[in-house]
């Protein structure tokens, strides 16, 4: 390996593992117990990367209330309009986001947020951006009722879901003969999103012994997403996120694009520009990214890292103001060489299912 050597926890094990690719190699083909030691900072509660858990198998009320479920996502029936269902802002063939900056709506009025993809969401312990829902079914009732999105009424979907005949059969086989409500759409709801879960990424094909399918530039990634780029102190475990929040220099205080993130759910002056970490499974296909959409390419975001994150310095009359965003301190220039971004980008990538992402397959990674 060329350029500058890992600022890793240096161990001993760590700094054999550095001395070429094939050694790297060897020591990431070990289980992950044995990996080199992840560049961590202190109190942060490091979990390793690794396998998803698979959904657990559904009892017969369980697998109804799926079908359910799956057929109300698609049904405009939930939209005020008659015109909008979830799949319109979480498109199956775009691993249930959109590919849009921000969404559009009722009437084509446009949110301020990206959609995020619902792959793995039942293994999220909050949802939204800023964690504000503490269930999926929570989370679900929000979408029907607002205004910009899907823009109903409790009352104008309940009666439309006792009006029809095929819900009333639906719903009556879990839910007996009460009538419709908002929450029992929104737990048959639930019940299907927990189902959705990312395929076999390269990574995954990886852990579970097959050598080949990653590339060594994306082996060196995965090394570098662990170690000198630090990215791990944050998007770690299966999913690649602490599920925890953090400000990484986004929140646009007193700007047109302000959004106070986390602050908004608890109202801690501690959590203004806080963000949810997001999964980064899938990643290469749920462009753009952060919760404003405003990054198209993984490139940008690299290089954001890399330069440490933007670290807005207050200007005259907001120096007194303690509510000023701080940006994480897990976040410090990077001083990543350009193979070492390209490599990153290929790591990246190696996490998307349906990417060939071999040995033996070139990977072309653009500036
Ligand atoms: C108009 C577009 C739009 C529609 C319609 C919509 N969503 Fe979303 N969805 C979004 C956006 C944007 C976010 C992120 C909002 C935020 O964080 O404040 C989101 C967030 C979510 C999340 C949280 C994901 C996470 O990672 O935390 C889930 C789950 C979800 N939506 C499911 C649904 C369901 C179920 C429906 C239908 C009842 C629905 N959505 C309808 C745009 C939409
Ligand atoms: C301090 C914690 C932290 C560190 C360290 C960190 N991230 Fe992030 N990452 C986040 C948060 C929080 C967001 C969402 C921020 C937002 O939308 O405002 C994010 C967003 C992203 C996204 C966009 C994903 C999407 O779906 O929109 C990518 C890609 C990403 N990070 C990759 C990386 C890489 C690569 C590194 C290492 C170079 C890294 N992150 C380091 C916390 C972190």
């Amino acid at each position: 390996m060329t350029g500058t050597s890992p600022s890793a926890a240096s161990s001993g094990p760590t700094k054999d593992c550095e001395t070429s690719l094939a050694q790297l190699r060897q020591c990431y083909e070990q289980s992950p117990d044995l990996w080199p030691s992840p560049n961590i900072d202190e109190g942060v509660e490091y979990k390793e990367l690794g396998l998803l858990p698979q959904p657990k198998e559904p009892n017969a009320r369980e697998q109804k209330l799926r079908s359910l479920g799956e057929q109300l996502f698609f049904d405009p029936i939930l939209s005020a309009s008659g015109q909008i269902t979830c799949a319109s802002c979480h498109h199956p063939d775009q691993r249930f986001s959109d590919g849009r900056r921000t969404s559009n709506g009722h009437h084509f009025l446009e949110g301020t947020r990206n959609s995020p993809s619902l792959l793995n969401t039942a293994l999220q312990e909050s949802w939204f951006w800023d964690g504000r829902a503490a269930s999926l079914a929570e989370q679900a009732i929000e979408p029907m009722l607002n205004p910009v999105e899907m823009a109903g009424t409790r009352e104008g979907i309940e009666s439309r879901l006792n009006n029809s005949d095929t819900y009333r059969a639906a719903f009556k086989k879990v839910f007996s003969n009460k009538p419709i409500t908002l929450e029992h759409a929104a737990e048959a709801l639930e019940a299907w999103q927990a189902t959705l879960r990312s395929r076999s990424s390269p990574f995954d094909r990886f852990l579970r012994g097959n050598r080949d399918a990653l590339s060594d530039q994306a082996l060196l990634g995965l090394h570098l997403f662990r170690t000198k780029a630090r990215c791990a102190n944050c998007h770690m475990g299966p999913l690649l996120s602490d599920g925890k929040f953090h400000n990484i220099g986004l929140t646009y205080y007193g700007r047109k694009l302000e959004d106070l993130g986390r602050y908004n759910a608890t109202q801690a002056p501690g959590d203004i520009g806080r963000f949810r970490t997001p999964s980064l499974r899938d990643v290469a296909a749920t462009s753009p990214y952060m919760h404003t959409g405003n990054f198209p390419h993984l490139r940008g975001i690299l290089a954001m890292y890399n330069a440490g994150a933007p670290r807005p310095k207050p200007k005259e009359n907001q120096l007194d103001d303690p509510l000023f965003p701080e940006t994480s301190s897990l976040l410090k220039p990077l001083n990543l060489e350009q193979h070492e971004l390209d490599a990153l980008e290929s790591f990246l990538l190696s996490l998307t299912s349906g990417t060939a992402n071999r040995r033996t397959v070139r990977i072309e990674v653009k500036n």
